[in-house]
Formats: structure tokens, sequence, C-alpha cells
């Protein structure tokens, strides 16, 4: 739980239970620390000492309520990060993450003020929304990230609209850029490249087949223009959330190019030179929180299919109670993803 700004502690609190007929409650076997707790670590988003933590997670269902039908006692699943009613206009429309009731897990009273997953129950509202079950034989750690930033970076290549002859650059290869990159190789990318100051997570983007161009030391348009004949990227996928990466993000791109945002915006301001934008026929997209009920089935097959390999992102493996240690090696960037299993 939070117990304010820079500190989580692990405590004993009350089981959660059935409030509403179509909760369920899952026993969680796994979770992992994202980089959205770290806003609430910070301060930077309302939480009070107390509350629970995490909305990264997979378990087994323990009860269900009544109205509850695509789930049953010891299903395996993964949990929604973002929790909706899955009936509202836009959760219809497969736009979940404008959802007319949309939560968050462990994110705070603005958020719904419901329980976090870095514990070891957690009650899921409508969970025949969001819950999906996970096939038979696959390991937890290659199914926790379906709920969250595995399929946002699918996701966010999917609507990027990635061509057979696309070059595609991916700004920011943290933990949701290495999916990008990765989702981009599943939509067809001819080539990916990888923007990023950090070495190791370079190093780790271009394990999984990118091409790494380290910010700071090249300069990114270069950069990018002595690997597309002077063009500029084809599509360019911004997963970083700051203002910078935004802008590179619209320089390395090529004329008539397109640029998917998936890094997060709350508060930053940034000046558009809309002529420049113009006249270089600009497609910019903002890819918003990710519907991951919409895409996760597809992203989970492809996990399945062996065509996403989460594994290499996680650096840490702890134990539940060892949850601070955890999260003061995720914020110093010592860890690149930790895992916590109760
Ligand atoms: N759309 C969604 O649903 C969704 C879901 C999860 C996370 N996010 C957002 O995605 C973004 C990335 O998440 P993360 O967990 O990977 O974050 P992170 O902070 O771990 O990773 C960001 C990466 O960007 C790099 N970086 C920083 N400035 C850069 C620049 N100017 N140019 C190139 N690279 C730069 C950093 O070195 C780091 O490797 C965040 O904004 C996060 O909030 C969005
Ligand atoms: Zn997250
Ligand atoms: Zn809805």
């Amino acid at each position: 739980m939070f117990e304010g700004v820079g500190a989580v502690a692990v405590r004993e609190v009350a089981d959660p239970s059935i409030e509403d007929q179509g909760d369920a409650i899952v026993r969680v076997t796994t979770s992992a620390i994202c980089g959205s707790d770290l806003h609430f670590f910070h301060g930077k988003a309302p939480m009070s000492p107390g509350d629970g933590i995490g909305h990264e997670g997979v378990g087994v269902v323990e009860e269900v309520g009544s109205e509850v039908r695509r789930f049953r006692h010891g299903d395996r699943v993964v949990i929604a990060f973002d929790i909706v009613c899955g009936d509202c206009w836009f959760c219809r429309r497969g736009q979940t993450s404008l959802c007319e009731d949309f939560r968050n897990l462990g994110a705070g009273p603005f958020a719904g003020g419901l329980g976090g997953v870095q514990a070891e129950r957690v009650r899921v509202p409508f969970a025949d929304t969001n819950l999906l079950g996970i096939p038979d034989g696959m390991e937890d750690e290659r199914a926790l990230f379906v709920g969250d930033i595995l399929t946002t970076g699918y996701y966010g290549a999917a609507i990027a609209g990635i061509g057979p002859t696309d070059t595609v650059a991916v700004v920011g290869v943290g933990p949701v850029g290495f999916f990008c990159v990765q989702g981009a190789q599943v939509h067809g990318a001819k080539e990916v490249l990888a923007l990023d100051p950090d070495h190791e997570r370079l190093a780790l983007a271009e394990k999984m087949g990118a091409v790494p161009i380290e910010v700071g030391t090249d300069q990114p348009r270069a950069a990018v223009e002595r690997v597309t004949d002077g063009r500029g990227a084809d599509v360019v996928i911004e997963a970083v959330g700051h203002p910078a990466a935004y802008e590179t993000a619209t320089r390395i791109v090529r004329r008539g190019g397109r640029v998917c945002v998936v890094g997060m915006y709350v508060t930053e301001k940034a000046e558009i030179p809309l002529g420049i934008y113009w006249s270089r026929a600009l497609d910019i997209r903002f890819a918003g929180i990710c519907p991951v009920h919409a895409w996760w089935e597809e992203a989970l097959n492809a996990v399945r299919a062996g065509k996403i390999d989460p594994l290499p992102i996680i650096s840490h493996r702890l134990a539940l109670a060892d949850a601070a240690r955890g999260y003061e090696l995720f914020d110093s960037k010592e860890a690149t993803k930790v895992v916590l299993t109760p």
C-alpha cells in the first residue's frame, strides 16, 4: 500500500469481498510494478496512506458474483489495468478506455478508489469484461503484461497503420516502447528503429531486432535519415510522454508520414508549428489510454504464437513482501521491470 510520497509498505488488510454481483475476487499469483505506479510514489497523482496500489496482475478466480457468466472458481485470468463497464456507448464500440464509468485498479480515489493488484487478492468489477482467460500451459509471466503494457504496445502499433515496406521508429524504449517495437514487427514493419538515450534499454530493443539510435550521441533526425534514404521514418510511435520526445517524433517522420502518440500527457503544453505539420502533410494520432479489452485477445494470441516475447523485459523477481525494495529498484531505473509474487 501507499504510505506517503516515496514510500510503500506491505501490510495485512481485510480480504476484499463481492460488492456487486458482476464482481470477481481474484487471488493474485503474479503482479508487476508499472511506470504509472511511480506517479503515485512521487506524489504526482493523489493517493492516501493505506490505499492499495498496482494494476498489472494475473491470478486465479476465487469467487464470482451471481451475474458473472464467463468465469468461475479456479479459472486463471489476466486483469485489465483499466476497469470499464463493457456496456456503454463507447465500450460497445470497442473504445473501452473512453468508458462512461472508467476506473483504474490501485490508482487512488480519483480513479474509483479500487484496491490494487500488488496484493494477495483483488476485487475486479464487471469481471466478464475486465478479465481474460489464460490459455492452458501459458506461464503467468507471459500473460502478465497482456493486461497493460504489452497490449498497449500492440495497440499503438496496430493503430499506427504500418505498411509492409514501412520503416517504423519507436521513440523511447522503456517497457512500453519495448512492446511497441514487437508490436510494430507483428504488424509488418520492414524495419524498426529504436531511439532512446539509455544504453541498456537500447540494447534490449536491439536484442528484439530493432536498430538502436542513441539519442544525445546521435542527432535523431540525421540518424534516421541515414537509414531511410534521407526521407525520415514512415511511421513513428512516441512511447515516452514528454514534449521533447513528441518533438523528436514529429521531426524524424517523413513528409506524409504518421506519428502515433502512445506516451501519456496530463498537463504538459507544447507549441505546435501548424504550417510545418500542414505543409509536410503529417498525420498525428493520439492513442489515449489503451482500450485493452478490444485488443488483448489478439495480443495474447501473438504471445501464444511466439511473435511477442515479454520475458526479456523482466529484470527482477521479488516476493510481494519485498515490494518496497522493488519500488526502489524500479524508481532508480536499476530495474527495467519488477515482478512481485505473493
Ligand atoms: N497509452 C497508454 O495506455 C499507456 C499505457 C502505459 C503507459 N503509457 C505511457 O507510455 C509512456 C512510456 O511508459 P514506460 O513505462 O515505458 O516509461 P519509462 O519512463 O520507463 O520509459 C521511457 C523511456 O523513454 C526514454 N526517453 C526519455 N526521454 C526521451 C527522449 N526525449 N527521446 C527518446 N527517448 C526518451 C527513457 O530513457 C526511457 O527508456 C509513459 O508516458 C506512460 O505513462 C501509456
Ligand atoms: Zn500500467
Ligand atoms: Zn463503458
